[in-house]
C-alpha cells in the first residue's frame, strides 16, 4: 500500500514528502477552502510540480458538462494532475469523457461495494472509499475496502483503491491488510504513524551509551 497526503496544505505537503513516502495528494473543496488567500489552480500546480505522483483537484460543478469543462482545464495544469469527480451519475458520465481523452480520474464519496463498481467501470483510474465517515455511521469503514479489494480482484479490475476519511493510525494498517492500494493519509495521522515510546527509549538509551563508552 502506497501513502497519499489528504490536505491542500503545502508547507504540509513539503513536509512530508521530505521524508521520501509520499506518492501523492488529495484535495477536496473543503481541504482547499482551508488555505487562506490562494488560487486553487495555483496551488494544484505548486504541488504538482514538487510531487513526482498523482495530486487530485476536485471538479465543483454538478453537471456533467461542467465537470467535463473543469477537468480538461485542471488536466491542462500539470500532467501529475488527477480529476477527481464526485459519485453521480454526472460523475461518471464526466469520468468516462476524461477517461477516453486519457485523463486520469477519482471517483470521491464511495460508500458502497456497488458504487465503487460502477466508478470502475466507468474508467476511474482510482475509486475512493470513505472509511472514517462510514465509521462515523457505525457501519465498518474498512469492511468496505475489503468488499471492494475482493471484487477488483475477482474479476481483474484495474482501478485502484484510495482508502480515504482515515482517522487514526489503525486505519491506516487495516486498510492496508484489506487490499485498499493507497491510504490518503491526513498530516496528523502521518505523524502519528511514526510514533512508538520503545522506539524513543532506544534512542536515548543508544546515546546514553554512546556517550559513557570507554575512549
Ligand atoms: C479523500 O480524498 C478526501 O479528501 C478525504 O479523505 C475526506 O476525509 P474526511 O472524511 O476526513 O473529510
Amino acid at each position: 500500500m502506497k501513502f497519499f497526503i489528504d490536505t491542500a496544505n503545502f508547507e504540509e505537503i513539503k513536509e512530508a514528502y521530505s521524508w521520501g513516502i509520499i506518492a501523492g495528494v488529495t484535495t477536496n473543496p473543503s481541504l482547499v477552502a482551508k488555505e487562506k488567500n490562494i488560487s486553487f489552480h495555483d496551488r494544484l500546480k505548486e504541488i504538482a510540480e514538487l510531487v513526482d505522483g498523482s495530486v487530485s483537484g476536485e471538479v465543483i460543478s454538478l453537471e456533467a458538462d461542467g465537470m467535463i469543462k473543469e477537468g480538461l482545464e485542471l488536466s491542462k495544469i500539470h500532467p501529475n494532475i488527477t480529476v477527481k469527480l464526485p459519485m453521480t451519475p454526472a460523475g461518471l458520465t464526466a469520468c468516462a469523457a476524461l477517461t477516453k481523452e486519457g485523463i486520469k480520474t477519482n471517483v470521491t464519496l464511495i460508500f458502497s461495494a456497488n458504487q465503487a463498481l460502477l466508478a470502475a467501470r466507468a474508467g476511474a483510474t482510482y475509486v475512493s472509499p470513505f472509511i472514517g465517515r462510514l465509521d462515523d455511521l457505525g457501519q465498518d469503514g474498512v469492511e468496505l475496502i475489503r468488499e471492494i479489494a475482493e471484487i477488483f480482484a475477482i474479476h481483474e479490475i484495474p482501478s485502484q483503491i484510495i482508502a480515504a476519511s482515515i482517522r487514526h493510525p489503525q486505519h491506516v494498517t487495516q486498510a492496508a491488510l484489506a487490499g485498499a492500494h493507497i491510504a490518503t493519509t491526513p498530516y496528523k495521522v502521518l505523524t502519528q504513524l511514526f510514533k512508538h515510546p520503545l522506539t524513543d527509549k532506544g534512542i536515548e538509551g543508544f546515546m546514553k551509551d554512546w556517550a559513557n563508552k570507554d575512549q
